[in-house]
């Protein structure tokens, strides 16, 4: 089998790699990457001298470098996008054109790509938009309130108007916020971690009460892992990882496991649009036979232990990566 994952540089792409690496060794795994601010060809490191191991940088909008790696793959898992909200309230473009026209690229290439068994759209539980009570079904109505859901609602959508028209075998798939190795550290959890280690204080938006359902990387991959054999292509599902918790009470239990002092939360102007919560049922995946393995302490405490571990990873991407200062100045400090 060959399985084509785009966006595998990044976070969670990067982690599917190994996992798959892991689980189904005798698959080929075609990494196809532009390497981006988040992108970063060192998240493979370990996986590049494997045997059926192939990375190949390129823009998922460019049908041309698509039409050279996706015609001949049995799976395709489109994890590339533009993903922090934050960095969407200023550049929508960018997000809309990776987004929504990379994935509508992709999708014309499986169109035409006969031997493809499944086409794997990752999306995201934001474009539900936020919840105040319950938990959200694949069949609810799509709400999302700021751009970087709303394009990854269009790509949603997009995906599944490939099936419901032309038949191209798609599910899409809606999980809830990842954490783990590997997390750019410009969200919140990579973020909170590596300032606390250095003492620097975190900004934390509004009165920090916004809730979100956090979901260990490894249960996210295999989850996707079980819905390559089980998923009914047409169909949606959602994966969360069960643990709902504030960001205060993130902040503090990040504070605690390194041993710092509460007093360095700083509060900050809230983030415009911020959803409030999020929240799934996870039913239609559960009956397939999955549920999260990792407790949310377990997993917090080894990805706090990953980022302590791997500071020559993290600090290079905080203090040289311009992306990085660029955004930190405009978002935090303009
Ligand atoms: P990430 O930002 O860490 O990685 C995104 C990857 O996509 C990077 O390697 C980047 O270089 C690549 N990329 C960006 N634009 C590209 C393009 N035009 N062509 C090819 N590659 C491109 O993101 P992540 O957190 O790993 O998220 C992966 C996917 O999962 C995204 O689709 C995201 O919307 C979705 N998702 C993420 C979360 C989360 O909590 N991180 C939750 C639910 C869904
Ligand atoms: P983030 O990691 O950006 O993920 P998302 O917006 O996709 O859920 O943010 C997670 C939560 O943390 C969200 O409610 C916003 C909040 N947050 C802060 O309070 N301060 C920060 O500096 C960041 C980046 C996020």
């Amino acid at each position: 089998m060959r399985i084509l994952v785009t966006g595998g540089a990044g976070f969670i792409g990067s982690n599917f790699a190994r996992h798959l690496a892991r689980a189904r060794p005798d698959w080929e795994v075609v990494v196809f990457d532009k390497l981006t601010y988040a992108g970063r060809r060192e998240n493979l490191a370990d996986l590049e001298s494997r045997p059926g191991f192939l990375f190949v940088k390129g823009d998922i909008a460019d049908p041309r470098a698509v039409a050279e790696v996706l015609p001949g793959c049995d799976y395709a898992v489109n994890f590339a996008a533009e993903t922090h909200v934050d960095r969407s309230l200023y550049d929508a473009g960018g997000f809309i054109m990776t987004d929504v026209y990379g994935t509508f690229v992709l999708l014309e290439a499986a169109r035409r790509a006969p031997g493809l068994k499944l086409f794997v759209q990752i999306s995201t539980d934001e474009v539900y938009g936020s919840v105040a009570s319950g938990s959200s079904t694949e069949a609810d109505p799509l709400m999302p309130r700021n751009p970087y859901s709303a394009s990854k609602a269009g790509a949603d959508r997009l995906a599944y108007s490939y099936w419901a028209t032309y038949g191209v075998p798609v599910i899409v798939t809606r999980a809830s916020n990842n954490y783990g190795p590997y997390q750019f550290p410009e969200k919140v959890i990579p973020l909170f971690v590596t300032h606390a280690l250095d003492d620097v204080p975190l900004p934390l938006y509004g009165d920090g009460l916004n809730v979100r359902d956090w979901l260990y990387v490894d249960d996210h991959c295999r989850a996707l892992d079980l819905l390559l054999e089980e998923g009914a292509p047409g169909e949606t599902y959602n994966i969360g990882g069960g643990n709902e918790v504030s960001n205060i009470d993130l902040t503090r239990r990040i504070l605690g496991l390194l041993g710092k002092p509460e007093t360095l939360v700083r509060r900050v102007a809230d983030r415009p649009g911020h959803d409030r919560r999020y929240s799934l049922d996870c039913t239609r995946l559960r009956a397939l036979g999955w549920s999260p393995r990792v407790p949310f302490e377990e997993g917090l405490r080894a990805t706090v232990e990953w980022y302590r571990a791997n500071e020559a990873w993290w600090r290079p991407l905080k203090e040289d990566s311009p992306a990085f200062r660029e955004h930190y100045r405009r978002h935090y400090e303009g």
